[in-house]
Order: C-alpha cells, then structure tokens, then sequence
C-alpha cells in the first residue's frame, strides 16, 4: 500500500493528534447535550471511531450512506439517501463526522435536511477540508486539516474502493490510475 503512495500529506502522528486535540474540544462543546455523533459512510468511519474515544462525554453515534447524483458535471447539492438514521433527530443536536468536504453538496445537502427534521443544532466536523473545490458556500464548524486540490487516498478516503485503511492520508502514484 505504501508502495503505491507519491507522497504523504498528513502522518498518522499527526492525524492522532489533531483527533485528540478536536476530542478536547467537541467534550467541551457538547458536554451535558447528549449530542448524536452522524457519521457518514463509508469514508467517515475511521474518524468516527478515532473521535468518539477521545470525548469523554455523554454521546449517541449513528450512521448515515449518502451518494451524489451524477457525476462532477451535474450541479451538487442533489444526494441520494442510501441509508437513513435509526434515530429520531428531532430536539437533537446532530454532530455531522466527515471524511472530506469537496464541492459541500453533501453537507449542504444534509444540513437542510436535518433543519427540516428539527434538530436542535446541527454542525459538522471533518477532518479534511479542500476548500478549493467548493461549489456551494458551505463551512464546517471544525476542520482538521486543508488539503491542496488533489485526489487524496487514506484514513477513510477511498480510490475504487481501496486504501480506506491507510492510517495517513497522501496522493497516489499517477501509474496507479492507469
Ligand atoms: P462534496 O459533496 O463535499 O462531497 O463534494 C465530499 C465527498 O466527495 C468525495 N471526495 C473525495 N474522495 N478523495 C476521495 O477519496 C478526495 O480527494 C475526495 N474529494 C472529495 C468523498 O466521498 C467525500 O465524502
Ligand atoms: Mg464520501
């Protein structure tokens, strides 16, 4: 796996630091509020499971699948619900967990959603943050780390499907695509 990586990004050291160091922060934020921790598969799974053994609070978690409509060229903000909550959000407050916000129609998109379901509040933490591809003016509350605008792999993020398990995030070999 390492074999196929061009370069690192973020190391696995930093990576666990900067999840304590949010852990610290949402345990403050939330303590008391019993808040519902959303994570959205399947690239939201590893930060979930780092982030919720760092907040020594009261807290839910639940899970949510969603996938964009279409491809780049369609205009985001349309998402398909593959898989709903288990939960009732309503008087909740939602705590989205994300791998990455690219375009934000994902997170657009949801937030609205859990609006009109009547959460009490609803933010969103995610680890990455590429800002440079942003169609929709859309900000997380807590953001780990920026990354260039490049196709990033690991902790989550997927290419076909593989690399989800890679506990740093880095770019691929551009032979790997071919
Ligand atoms: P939005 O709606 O913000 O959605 O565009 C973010 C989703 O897009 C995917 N994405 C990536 N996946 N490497 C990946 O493996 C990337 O660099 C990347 N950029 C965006 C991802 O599924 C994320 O949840
Ligand atoms: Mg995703």
């Amino acid at each position: 796996m390492k074999k196929d990586m061009e370069k690192i990004l973020i190391t696995e050291e930093e990576i666990q630091a900067k999840v304590k160091e949010l852990g610290a922060i949402l345990s403050k934020e939330y303590e008391g509020k019993n808040p519902l921790l959303v994570g959205v598969l399947k690239g939201g799974l590893p930060f979930m499971a780092d982030l919720i053994k760092e907040m020594d609070i009261y807290l839910e978690i639940d899970f949510m699948d969603v996938s964009s409509y279409g491809n780049e060229t369609v205009s985001s903000g349309e998402v398909k619900i593959l898989k709903d909550l288990d939960t009732n959000v309503e008087g909740r407050h939602v705590l989205f967990v994300e791998d990455i916000i690219d375009t934000g129609g994902t997170l657009a998109y949801l937030k609205d959603m859990f609006k009109y379901r009547k959460a009490a509040s609803v933010k969103i933490v995610t680890i990455l943050d590429k800002p440079s591809g942003r169609k929709i003016d859309i900000q997380a509350d807590w953001v780990g780390f920026e990354v260039p605008h490049e196709f990033v792999v690991g902790y989550g993020l997927d290419y076909i499907e593989n690399y989800r398990n890679l506990p740093y995030i880095g770019v691929l070999k551009p032979e790997i695509y071919q």
